[in-house]
């Protein structure tokens, strides 16, 4: 996506990431000033978060500590510690310059206030590190969404947004590296308890690519359309629907389904649209396989209100009666009017070349991916509508079947949100050496597969406290 945002705005984007720019733009504002912020109890995306806020106000952050560094700036640690640790830098970087002086985070949170370095004060200095009033402290929030509670409304909205579109505009460049420390970043926002104010000013990072983002965006609603061929219609000049429209032989049959019923998908689905899908499914599972079930995941079970699709579990208490089971039920639906579009996927459980087994938001369930079309009960469609309500709506809804002995890895992993299941993933490999998916959990070094009853057994396995759904909203 690069090569369609305007190039001085690309400029910025580099600038603001800390992870491709050079240690510091040369624009800096405060030449006597080099900032090293110092990892260690910062973690780092907090450090990288931090880099970047520096940078965009003018100020020169150093990524390598070197003799240059006049500030360094250090979190939760004592006096003591950080002259071993300056002693030791002093070893690799040899300097006969005066040492850099060793700073609370309050010098850095009060000049990021002031737009410039205010003059260091004896409270700044380590020794005698004043309680951190602004920032929630660091030590209090766990490194893994998977540890902590992130519930769906929260006291950092605005902060987290920018932060995940800055996460949206890298991902759009294909910068995966600086997606994940951006989209980090907004979930620990997320889970604080309080707002934060300190940090008000990153609400006035220039908005860049502002333009090519929102086309994209665009495209990509369209069901079937990937970033990367919405990349490719906008360098052909493509630039809004009705382009496209006129350009049907560009589409796959998948994406004409799509933009046909583009504005219906591009409206939320109301968790009322969930429900009724969930029963109308029900109603199918049961003439096709009496016993099955049906389970609401998705960001529904995580108690939103309005999500893009329906994501549903269809499992039997039996294993192994659900197999063949989907192309009936869909049959069903379809029998009935009820589906507008579909596209089924076999199960790939036996092939271990499958993307499922590289890509974790991707499985090896067997599933469909529909566009039904749900009736509108009419009785709402008078109550104060500008328009005649339609009679039925477009929504798109994911069918997945799963043996039952693999339902609780299932219904974990579709509960989301993305960002939890990948950080759960994440945790239970560093930290426990165990790898999770959709189907097990399994220990590489005995091989050995975990049995689990319920995402509480797994929760349990992994030595995590059980978050409820409602509070995986990371
Ligand atoms: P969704 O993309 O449906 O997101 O995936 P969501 O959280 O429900 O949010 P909206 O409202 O639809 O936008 C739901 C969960 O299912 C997992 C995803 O990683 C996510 O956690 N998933 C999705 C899989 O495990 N496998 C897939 O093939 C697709
Ligand atoms: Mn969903």
């Amino acid at each position: 996506m690069a090569s369609v945002l305007p190039k001085r705005r690309r400029t910025n984007v580099v600038s603001l990431t800390g992870a491709t720019a050079p240690s510091a733009p040369a624009s800096a504002r405060f030449p006597g000033v080099a900032i090293y912020l110092a990892e260690s109890r910062m973690g780092r995306s907090r450090r990288a978060f931090l880099t970047r806020l520096a940078r965009s106000k003018g100020f020169r952050v150093l990524d390598v500590y070197s003799s240059e560094v006049t500030h360094v700036v250090m979190e939760q640690t004592s006096a003591v510690e950080a002259v071993c640790w300056q002693e030791r830098k002093a070893m690799t970087a040899p300097s006969d310059r005066t040492p850099s002086t060793l700073l609370d985070m309050s010098w850095f949170t009060e000049s990021m206030a002031a737009g410039q370095p205010v003059p260091v004060e004896c409270r700044h200095l380590l020794e005698v590190a004043k309680p951190r009033m602004e920032f929630p402290s660091p030590a209090g929030v766990p490194p893994y969404a998977c540890q902590r509670s992130t519930p769906l409304t929260h006291h950092n909205t605005s902060l987290s947004l920018a932060l995940e579109t800055l996460a949206e505009a890298a991902g759009f460049e294909g910068s995966e590296g600086r997606l994940l420390a951006f989209r980090r970043a907004a979930s620990v926002l997320k889970s604080l308890p309080s707002p934060i104010r300190a940090l008000r000013q990153l609400q006035g990072l220039p908005h860049f690519g502002e333009h090519s983002s929102r086309v994209v965006q665009l495209f990509t609603q369209i069901f079937g359309v990937g970033v990367k061929t919405a990349d490719r219609w906008y360098q052909e000049g493509l630039r809004t629907l009705d382009d496209l429209l006129k350009q049907p032989q560009k589409l796959t049959q998948q994406q004409k389904a799509g933009l046909q019923h583009h504005q219906d998908l591009s409206t939320p689905v109301q968790q009322q649209d969930a429900e009724a899908l969930q029963q109308l499914v029900e109603a199918a599972v049961a003439q096709v396989l009496p016993g099955a079930t049906v389970t609401l995941t998705g960001s529904f079970r995580r108690g939103k209100l309005q999500g893009h699709d329906v994501d549903l579990l269809i499992t039997h208490p039996q294993e192994g009666q659900e197999a063949r089971l989907l192309h009936r039920v869909v049959g069903y639906l379809k029998n009935q009017g009820l589906i507008l579009y579909h596209l089924h996927q076999h199960n790939h459980y036996g092939d271990p070349t499958h993307l499922a087994w590289q890509n974790p938001t991707m499985d090896a369930f067997e599933r469909s991916f529909c566009i039904f079309r749900l009736p509108q009960s009419p009785k709402v469609a008078v109550a104060g509508a500008q328009r005649p309500r339609q009679a039925w709506k477009a929504v798109r809804v994911d069918l997945v079947v799963t043996p039952v002995s693999q339902f609780p890895f299932a219904l974990l992993g579709w509960t989301g949100s993305k960002h939890f299941e990948r950080e759960l993933r994440w945790f239970s490999r560093k930290e426990k050496g165990l790898w999770l998916n959709s189907h097990v959990l399994f220990d590489p070094e005995q091989k050995k597969f975990f049995h689990a009853t319920s995402e509480e057994d797994i929760f349990r396995l992994l030595g995590l406290e059980y978050i409820p759904p409602e509070q995986r909203n990371a």
